[in-house]
């Protein structure tokens, strides 16, 4: 019995830390993957792109996974964009080879910022 319990809590800490690196993920992609070269979030990051601090309260969920994969579907490559009235180069790299699991990490974390 006493094994049993003990297993019990191995089997809780094990999906605990699971579920603590899967919510750090979508940050740690968004520096990891390079956007916080272009991209600033709470202050921190590059100007090359818009903030993305509540980039969440103007755009959804699927929307932003496909800005990641395709962003060439929203801002024709190239072309003088303005975005939140600022104007940018639309620059961003696609990401057609990144993994559907991060594509989500990352979208789900951008979209929280409300
Ligand atoms: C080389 C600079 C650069 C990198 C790297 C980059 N972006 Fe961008 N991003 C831009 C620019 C410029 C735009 C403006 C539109 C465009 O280029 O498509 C943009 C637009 C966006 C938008 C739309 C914002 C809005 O309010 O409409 C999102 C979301 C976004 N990027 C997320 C990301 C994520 C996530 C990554 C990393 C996987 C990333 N970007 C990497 C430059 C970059």
């Amino acid at each position: 019995m006493q094994k049993f319990i003990a297993s019990l809590f191995v089997a809780a800490a094990l999906m605990f830390s699971a579920s603590a690196v899967f919510a750090a993920s979508g940050a740690s992609l968004f520096s990891s993957e390079g956007c916080i070269a272009c991209h600033t979030i709470n202050g921190k990051g590059g100007t090359v792109g818009p903030n993305l601090s509540h980039v969440g309260s103007q755009r959804n969920l699927s929307w932003i996974k496909t800005q990641i994969i395709t962003p060439s579907a929203h801002f024709a490559s190239g072309r003088m964009v303005t975005i939140n009235g600022k104007s940018y180069i639309a620059i961003m790299p696609n990401h057609k080879d990144m993994p559907a699991s991060q594509v989500n990490a990352l979208a789900e974390y951008l979209e929280s910022f409300k």
